[in-house]
């Protein structure tokens, strides 16, 4: 006899853990299946975000800071620093130490929620008495049931056509996370997320970095201004973006990759490289998972069809994360995750799609919510806007760092916040309070008044909502 629990989670990343934990919170008896393999054969649940994503991308981020700021910026500190050495090894060491962290710390919270954890595939079998039968295929086989299913199984890396990862050459973002030594010279394709955060890590430790980009528009989804400001700060940083380029054959050899392009100009490039990550976006991932046996609907991206509470086509099954429309990212997994566990309990999940963050974790940091000077010109609405830059920041002086400005955007009329952008130091965490004021609806006003810890990089915040007044005091 099969085993049976109220829901199955399938897929053990952000989106499935977290909804696995939720519904377990809930009272139901939940299981989750993840497939991930550790480097030794065992399981490391969290997905792409903890294995090959955002953990280890941020870790290694972290370690080319330090030693980008030994190189370059100890020295205005009075510290002297001779012969800084960067041990590639010792990084991604440090790197898979803190992904394996965080793969334990899933399987000490599933223990603690009572989730029961199944290593291995997970595939629909088919429809079961009022449920689903689903097939786990790992160093055991089983089948387990539940009347609700819950499908994380996330997303993969998009290849150039004829140019498939070898993860030795051309990389995805999970070799690219993982390169044994400092390649010399570094060609990405797509400078989105991913681009401008890998191609970073390797240009602060000395690689020569050229990002490819297709479009004309250096990061089109950016506020105008913001991504204005952070290209000059990385053209200043040696990182090169070429845009509006046309790729086009690529060649894997033995020494290394040679990219042939076509430049903005018309004229024809070959780029030589060591090393050629391609980041061009990712693809929603159902592979293995035989929704044909129930009748799933995907659509033509191969992304699940869900409704805007994350329902699919069937009774019972509820598709959240990167496998369906929407950003990909873990936070919106998350939320989608933790609210399609409440609407299996009759509670009413909410995800308010206006008030996700989004974070480029490059230096200095893009930070946004909401919409941006170019999306409000489209949609018509009258606005005021208000900017505040780094460089008058006491804190920001300090910290030696006074790259970037705080923006805001704000109704014209009732003033209300549409849109908060930035580029600078540890915005990352800046944005948050951008976030709760949009999700409680606050004015440029509100932020204006509230009293901000002195010196902080947060008083840039308060005097960009003053600028949306015209009344900034330190400026
Ligand atoms: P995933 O994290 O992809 O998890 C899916 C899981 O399901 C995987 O473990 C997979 O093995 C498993 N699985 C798939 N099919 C099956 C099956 N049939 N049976 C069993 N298991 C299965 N987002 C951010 O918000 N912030 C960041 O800083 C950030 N950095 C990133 C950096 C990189 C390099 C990349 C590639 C992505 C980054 N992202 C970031 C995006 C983020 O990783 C994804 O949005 C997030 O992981 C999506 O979560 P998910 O749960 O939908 O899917
Ligand atoms: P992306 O969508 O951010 O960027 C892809 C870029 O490649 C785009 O600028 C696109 O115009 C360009 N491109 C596409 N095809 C091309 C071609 N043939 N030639 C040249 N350029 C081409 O995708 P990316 O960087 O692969 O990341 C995938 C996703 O992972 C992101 O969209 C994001 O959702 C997530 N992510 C989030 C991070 C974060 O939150 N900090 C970090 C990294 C990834």
């Amino acid at each position: 006899m099969s085993k049976q629990f109220d829901v199955v989670v399938i897929g053990g990343g952000p989106g499935g853990y977290i909804a696995a934990i939720r519904a377990a919170q809930l009272g139901f008896q939940v299981a989750c299946i993840d497939e991930w393999k550790n480097a030794a054969g065992g399981p490391a649940p969290g997905g792409t975000c903890t294995n090959v994503g955002c953990i280890p991308s941020k870790a290694l981020l972290q370690s080319s800071e330090h030693f980008e700021h030994a190189n370059h910026h100890f020295a205005e500190h009075g510290i002297t620093a001779k012969d800084v050495k960067m041990d590639v090894a010792k990084m991604i060491a440090r790197k898979d130490n803190v992904v394996k962290q965080n793969n334990d710390g899933i399987l000490y919270l599933f223990k603690k929620n009572k989730v029961t954890f199944f290593h291995g595939r997970g595939s629909f079998a088919g429809q079961a008495e009022g449920g689903y039968t689903i097939h786990v295929a790992g160093k055991t086989e089983e089948a387990i049931t539940a009347k609700q299913v819950i499908i994380a199984t996330g997303s993969n890396a998009r290849a150039l056509p004829g140019t498939p990862f070898d993860e030795v050459n051309v990389l995805s973002n999970d070799g690219a996370l993982r390169v044994g030594a400092v390649p010399k010279k570094l060609a990405l394709i797509g400078s989105g997320v991913i681009g401008l955060e890998m191609g970073s890590v390797w240009r602060r430790l000395g690689a020569d970095v050229t990002i490819l980009e297709g479009l004309p528009t250096f990061l089109g989804a950016v506020d105008e201004q913001i991504a204005k400001e952070a290209k000059k700060a990385f053209d200043k940083q040696g990182l090169k973006i070429e845009l509006g380029v046309k790729v086009g054959e690529i060649v894997n050899g033995k020494k290394g990759v040679t990219v042939n392009y076509t430049n903005a100009k018309g004229e024809a490039i070959v780029l030589d490289a060591d090393k050629l990550i391609v980041s061009i976006g990712r693809v929603p991932n159902t592979i293995g998972l035989n929704a044909e046996a129930i009748g799933l609907q995907l659509d033509e991206r191969g992304a699940i069809v869900v409704d805007g509470d994350c329902k699919t086509n069937l009774p019972g099954v509820w598709a959240v994360g990167d496998v369906v429309r929407g950003p990909m990212l873990a936070h919106k997994a998350e939320e989608e995750g933790v609210a399609v566990a409440e609407r299996i309990a009759g509670q009413h999940g909410h995800v308010n799609f206006n008030t996700i963050p989004w974070v480029i974790y490059t230096s200095p940091e893009i930070a946004w919510v909401g919409r941006t000077e170019q999306q409000l010109k489209a949609d018509g609405v009258a606005y005021k806007a208000g900017t505040f830059p780094f460089l008058a920041n006491g804190r920001a002086r300090a910290l030696g760092d006074t790259t970037g400005m705080v923006k805001f955007l704000a109704d014209a009329t009732t003033d209300e916040i549409l849109g908060v952008h930035m580029v600078g130091p540890q915005v990352s965490e800046l944005i948050s309070e951008a976030v709760v004021a949009m999700e409680f609806r606050a004015s440029a006003e509100d932020i204006a008044r509230i009293c901000h810890a002195h010196p902080s990089l947060s008083e840039a915040t308060k005097e960009a909502a003053l600028a949306v007044d015209k009344r900034t005091l330190n400026f």
